[in-house]
């Protein structure tokens, strides 16, 4: 377990965060549609070893998250794509759930799917390099919805997922994402994630999972994208923290963001707000996806001429929320990003 313990610690590591680059082929087909660029196997490696290879990102990216595909692929150099991270001491990760799935009998609900086979996948990912996983599970917010019947299948998926990469000496990421699409109100965000992680601690409590080797990857509470008044920034921070404190128990060592279609820079400003007001039990911290590599997939264009100013923004988003760790981030160093 100790050694759960140091790989979970590390991810956390002061000034540092996650990479999530783990897109499925669909969802990295609908990114390279938004820059008109066709997802090929070669088009994806390159993509991914730009940003693996941005020069000062591992300084603040502690580890990167992969799918299949790019925990088997090689470097245009030859050297597999997980030894260029390890290389510069970022820790590989892989997501192993097998998507969402609509839930039977529940109209606009979820479910993920996975779990069979899993203690063998494990064990071939472990023999890749991956030290970590993530499993991702999907409660979306509506009149009716979510019912406790989503609520319920959704953590004990998650809890059988994370007992089975404990066992094999991977940390689980425990990510169950309440979706903020929609027009309700913070006070619903805040309501829906706190009966979401109350379920999810519950299941991870009954399946004999060892907290302190785990992290949870969870939304901010948020106002609905589409609210007629969305809250700000202080308010993001204090409901998000009120909502944490009564649910999240402290042997948790780190709480990594998603950003759920934010943009960039509210993402950093609201992780930003809630380090301001730490110290906390567990560490704040993030594993973006969007939001750390939305600048850098629209500076690359698919162009090989491009991947300096794809690697420098990326680089960027990192230093930002890099700062945002210790709550040391604010607007005015958004302006380095043309200086690099
Ligand atoms: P976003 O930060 O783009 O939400 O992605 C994070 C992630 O890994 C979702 O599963």
């Amino acid at each position: 377990m100790t050694e759960l313990h140091d790989t979970a610690r590390a991810l956390v590591a002061p000034g540092k965060g996650i990479l999530a680059a783990d897109e499925s082929g669909g969802t990295i087909k609908k990114r390279f549609d938004s820059i008109s660029v066709e997802s090929t196997e070669d088009k994806r490696r390159d993509y991914r070893e730009m940003l693996f290879t941005a020069e000062g990102a591992a300084d603040h990216i502690s580890g990167v998250i992969l799918y299949d595909e790019t925990i088997r692929q090689r470097s245009a150099a030859g050297p597999p794509l997980v030894e260029v991270l390890t290389s510069q001491g970022v820790i590989p990760g892989i997501k192993v759930d097998t998507g969402a799935k609509n839930l039977a009998r529940a109209q606009g609900e979820q479910v993920t799917e996975g779990l069979d086979g899993l203690r063998e996948r494990l064990a071939e990912y472990q023999e890749l390099g991956a030290r970590f996983a993530k499993w991702r599970a999907v409660v979306n917010i509506g009149a009716d919805i979510p019912s406790t019947y989503c609520l319920s299948v959704n953590a004990h998926a998650l809890a059988r997922y994370a007992a089975l990469c404990q066992e094999a000496g991977i940390v689980p990421i425990v990510e169950p994402e309440v979706i903020m699409d929609g027009d309700h109100s913070i006070e619903r965000s805040y309501e829906v994630t706190t009966a979401t992680l109350t379920a999810v601690y519950a299941e991870l409590h009954a399946q004999r999972v060892d907290l302190s080797g785990t992290l949870l990857k969870p939304n901010m509470v948020l106002s609905g994208y589409n609210a007629s008044s969305r809250a700000g920034a202080d308010e993001v921070a204090d409901a998000t923290l009120r909502c944490f404190r009564r649910v999240v128990p402290a042997a948790v060592p780190g709480i990594v963001f998603l950003s759920g279609g934010q943009s960039d820079e509210d993402a950093t400003a609201h992780l930003d707000a809630m380090n301001r007001r730490g110290p906390h039990p567990w560490e704040l911290s993030f594993s973006y996806g969007r939001a750390l590599q939305a600048p850098a997939l629209k500076a690359w264009k698919g162009e090989a001429a491009n991947a300096d100013a794809g690697k420098a923004a990326y680089a960027h988003r990192a230093r930002m929320n890099g700062a945002a760790r210790s709550g040391g981030y604010t607007p005015e160093m958004e302006a380095e990003a043309a200086a690099g």
